[in-house]
C-alpha cells in the first residue's frame, strides 16, 4: 500500500486528512507534537491500516532528520508527504504584536516546512512516479488582510517554495501541490486566539465554513490524481467567502 506523511496530524486538516487516506488504504505516518491525540489516532486507525506515529516538533530540524532518517525500510517508500503543520498567532495589528509569536509562525510555517521537505525529498524522489508533496499554503498568502502580517507571508512562502520546488524535481516525477484553504472550522482560530472559544465560535457562526473533511479531500484528489498531472494551486474558500473592497482611510 501506498504511504502518506502527514505533519500535524494530531487536529484539523491534518487529522481528516489522516482518516481519507485511510479510508483508501493507504498507510499512514503521523506527527505532530501531542503524543495523546496520536495514540489515539494509532488505536481508531491502527485496525484497517498500518499506522506509525512519531511526535514530532516541525521546527527541530536534527529531531525531523532523525526521524525521517531512521524510518525502517517498510517505511521508506513515502508516495505523498503533506506538509500541514501550522498555524496563525496574534489578531493585533503589526505594531501591537508580540515579537514571539512572529518567530513562531515563521519557524513552524517556514522553517518547520523545510525541515520536513528536505529530511523526506530523497525518500520521495526514491518513490518517483506518482509520488507528491501537498504543502498546506492558505488563501492569506495572496491576499493581505488587516491582522495577516507574518501569517500571510508564511503563506506567501510556501506558495513560491512549492512552485520553486517543481523546477528542481523536474524530471524526478514528484508533484508538488500548494492547496489553500480560505476560512476553515478546525482549532486554528482557538489557537490563533489563544484559547478564545467565544472568538473561535463567532468566527466561524452563521458563516457555513469549509470542514476539514473538504480539505482532506482535495488533499486527496491531487495526491491520486494520475501520475502525469500536476495541480499547482488549488485554492479553496466557502461560498460564504469572498473579497472586501480595498479599504480607503479618509481625512
Ligand atoms: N483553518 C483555517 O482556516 C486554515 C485556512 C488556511 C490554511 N490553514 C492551514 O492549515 C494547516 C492546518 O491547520 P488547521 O486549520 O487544521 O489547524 P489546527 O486544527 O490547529 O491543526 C494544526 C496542526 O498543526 C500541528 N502543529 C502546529 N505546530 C506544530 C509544530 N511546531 N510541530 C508539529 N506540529 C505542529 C498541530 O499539532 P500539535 O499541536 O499536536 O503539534 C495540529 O495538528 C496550517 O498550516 C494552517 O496554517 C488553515
Amino acid at each position: 500500500m501506498p504511504i502518506a506523511l502527514i505533519t500535524g496530524a494530531t487536529s484539523g486538516f491534518g487529522r481528516a486528512t489522516a482518516y481519507r487516506f485511510a479510508e483508501a488504504g493507504w498507510s499512514l505516518i503521523l506527527t505532530g507534537r501531542r503524543s495523546e491525540r496520536l495514540a489515539e489516532l494509532e488505536t481508531e486507525l491502527g485496525d484497517k491500516v498500518e499506522v506509525l506515529t512519531l511526535t514530532l516538533d516541525v521546527r527541530d530540524a536534527e529531531a525531523v532528520k532523525a526521524a525521517i532518517d531512521g524510518l525502517d525500510d517498510a517505511w521508506r517508500r513515502i508516495t505523498c508527504l503533506v506538509n500541514n503543520a501550522g498555524l496563525a498567532l496574534a489578531l493585533e495589528p503589526a505594531q501591537r504584536v508580540d515579537l514571539n509569536d512572529w518567530h513562531t509562525m515563521i519557524d513552524t510555517n517556514i522553517t518547520g516546512l523545510v525541515n520536513v521537505t528536505h529530511a523526506a525529498l530523497p525518500l520521495l524522489i526514491d518513490t518517483g512516479k506518482g509520488a507528491s508533496i501537498v504543502n498546506i499554503g492558505s488563501v492569506a498568502g495572496s491576499y493581505p488582510y488587516p491582522g495577516s502580517h507574518v501569517y500571510g507571508a508564511t503563506k506567501a512562502f510556501v506558495q513560491q517554495f512549492s512552485y520553486n520546488l517543481r523546477c528542481d524535481l523536474k524530471g524526478s516525477g514528484v508533484r508538488v501541490t500548494d492547496v489553500a484553504p480560505g476560512l476553515a472550522e478546525t482549532e486554528f482560530m482557538l489557537v490563533r486566539s489563544k484559547g478564545d472559544e467565544q472568538a473561535s465560535k463567532q468566527l466561524y457562526a452563521g458563516a457555513n465554513p469549509l470542514q476539514a473533511e473538504d480539505i482532506a479531500a482535495q488533499v486527496f484528489y491531487v495526491a491520486t490524481l494520475p501520475e502525469h498531472i500536476n495541480i499547482n494551486r488549488l485554492e479553496i474558500m466557502p461560498t460564504s467567502q469572498s473579497w472586501s473592497p480595498f479599504s480607503i482611510e479618509r481625512e
